[in-house]
């Protein structure tokens, strides 16, 4: 059963599986040997992060961040907050940032000059969607999940005003949701 504010699924339970499949043997290709660190910035990736890492066959690491953009509209205010910082020191990791979705790129392009000035020793961002046409700072993601059009989505982690994230699929939110509200 579909939601009743979800206008129409994007993406299927089965879909985003075999997605994610194909990234976890994607990664454990390329950090064959090593010991990646995975950063979730939460809260939006947490079921991402979660499956993704089941997803990759090596020793890798999780720490987790919470940083926050939004308030409760449908538009980065630009202004990101680190609310949590990582538990783990990452000087001379491989870090991998787990993110739900790259957007404006606002947080990424912030959260990328902090993780920097701890010295990993490399950086690479992998995000479960992305929407290239909003982007307003210069990121690319190196591992993207699936690229996406201009509409404001939910389910599978990913909220609006704190909800429909558990939504299994991630689906497209009726405008009507936040055109109200905003
Ligand atoms: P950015 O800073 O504009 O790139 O936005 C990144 C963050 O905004 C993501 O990590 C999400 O939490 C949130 N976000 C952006 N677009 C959407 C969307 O379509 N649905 C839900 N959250 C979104
Ligand atoms: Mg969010």
């Amino acid at each position: 059963m579909i939601h009743p504010d979800v206008e129409r699924v994007l993406y299927t339970e089965d879909e985003l599986r075999s997605r994610i499949a194909e990234l976890g043997r994607q990664i454990t290709a390329d950090y064959a040997g090593r010991r990646p660190m995975l950063v979730s910035v939460l809260r939006g990736s947490y079921i991402f992060m979660a499956d993704l890492t089941r997803a990759i066959g090596l020793d890798v690491t999780v720490d987790f961040m919470v940083v926050s953009s939004y308030g409760a509209g449908t538009v980065s205010s630009g202004q990101v907050e680190i609310k949590k910082d990582l538990s783990d020191s990452i000087e001379g990791r491989d870090l991998i940032i787990v993110e739900d979705i790259l957007d404006s790129g606002n947080t990424l392009y912030y959260l990328m000059d902090v993780l920097r000035a701890r010295k990993p020793a490399s950086i690479r961002i992998c995000t479960l969607m992305d929407k290239p046409e909003r982007r307003t700072k210069p990121i690319t993601a190196d591992y993207v999940g699936f690229t996406i059009p201009d509409a404001f989505i939910v389910g599978y982690g990913l909220d609006y005003d704190e909800r429909y994230r558990n939504l299994p699929y991630v689906g497209v939110l009726r405008p009507s949701v936040y055109e109200s509200q905003d």
